[in-house]
């Protein structure tokens, strides 16, 4: 019926650890319960009598065509949720149209990832998410291979010069892929998660070099600054991710969607801003519509589905926020994705 019914179903067949592993935070998990709670009070305040046309979901994201303005956030290790991993989801958000963030760690390589998402699509949005590493020439071939397999974004995470402290991990044990899964992507190295360097070192200048070596569209993910946000469009990013990578990385950092005007004030419209963390409903993608957002993009909800039941899990829950979504829209008067007005939401009331 809803996404929460579909954490409910993957917490039942999940390995309790692996379960861990997806629900968890970082230290005592205030962000990632702030990330939810922030829709929650954000109340919706519909326009009457427009005597619109039901409003059209398709939405144009950096030249990549979307059937709505819901995208796949970047999730490690699908394969611990279900044996086809990433091969189901990217299928299943082949078929319904929607952009797939590929995550650097995942555990089916990306030239296997638009393999798959081809079967099923002519056209396929797939996007690479990258972590930078210090290892220039390692980068550049993990880049070259994402242009190879025809991703046509690259999304670098930056809100991650360290790893988050992950307090339901530690308790776990739970530091490295059990046998048989390893990240494809980094098979080069070993495959092992531990081949991964987040290096508090990289910086702007990484990003310059990116620029100079790839002609792809560079997105930031993980930006909660304005100033930020002003460097970015100095360096020639061309859009942002607003998130707090799930409430994962730094315990104590504001709800994305609570920082999604002030980033949008910063960049003035010159350049698309996206939004994760906490998004579980079609409203919640409503209001991140009114409050400034291209799209926004769903992390758990996708494993939730996937664990419950693989390519088909994804696909319901893709179809059940996109029905969420339409039904909403339609119910603030909106005709179209593009035009959801600010006023929309108040804050407060709630
Ligand atoms: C993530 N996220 C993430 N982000 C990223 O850039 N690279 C990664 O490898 C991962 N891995 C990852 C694993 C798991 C299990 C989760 C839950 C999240 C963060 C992800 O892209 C996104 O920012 C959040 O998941 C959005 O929040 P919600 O939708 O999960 O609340």
């Amino acid at each position: 019926m809803n996404v929460r019914e579909f954490e409910a179903a993957a917490k039942a067949v999940l390995d309790p650890v692996h379960y861990d592993y997806f629900a968890s935070g970082a230290q005592d998990e205030l962000t990632m319960r702030a990330n939810e709670e922030a829709f929650r009070r954000l109340a919706l305040v519909p326009r009457i009598l427009r005597g619109h046309q039901p409003p059209g979901l398709g939405r144009t994201v950096l030249g990549s065509q979307a059937s709505m303005p819901i995208m796949i956030a970047p999730t490690a290790f699908h394969r611990l949720a279900h044996p086809d991993g990433e091969r189901a989801s990217v299928r299943a958000a082949a078929e319904a149209g929607v952009i797939m963030i590929a995550a650097m760690l995942a555990t089916v390589a990306i030239e296997d990832m638009a393999a798959e998402a081809r079967k099923v699509a002519d056209d396929p949005a797939l996007w690479f998410q990258l972590y930078l590493q210090p290892d220039l020439g390692f980068t550049e071939a993990i880049v070259r291979r994402a242009e190879a397999a025809g991703c046509a974004a690259l999304v670098v995470t930056v809100d991650s010069p360290a790893l988050g402290r992950n307090e339901r991990g530690d308790r776990n044990d739970f530091h490295d892929l059990p046998p048989g899964i390893r990240c494809e992507n980094l098979r080069e190295t070993g495959g092992s998660v531990r081949g991964v360097v987040l290096s508090p070192e990289i910086s702007w200048r990484h990003l310059d070099w990116l620029r100079g070596v790839t002609t792809l569209p560079i997105v930031l993910k993980g930006v909660l600054h304005p100033a930020d946000a002003e460097l970015a469009l100095r360096h020639g990013i061309d859009a942002i991710i607003v998130s707090n990578h799930g409430g994962r990385q730094l315990d104590g950092t504001p709800p994305a969607i609570d920082r999604l005007p002030v980033l949008a004030d910063a960049v003035g419209g010159e350049l698309p801003l996206l939004v994760d963390g906490g998004i579980r409903r079609g409203t919640d993608v409503v209001k991140a519509l009114a409050l400034g957002a291209t799209a926004a993009a769903i992390g758990r909800p996708v494993l939730w589905g996937l664990a419950a039941g693989g390519q088909d899990g994804v696909a319901r829950v893709l179809a059940l926020l996109r029905n969420e979504l339409l039904n909403a829209l339609t119910l603030c008067g909106c005709d179209s994705t593009e035009s959801v007005p600010r006023d929309l939401v108040l804050r407060g009331a709630m």
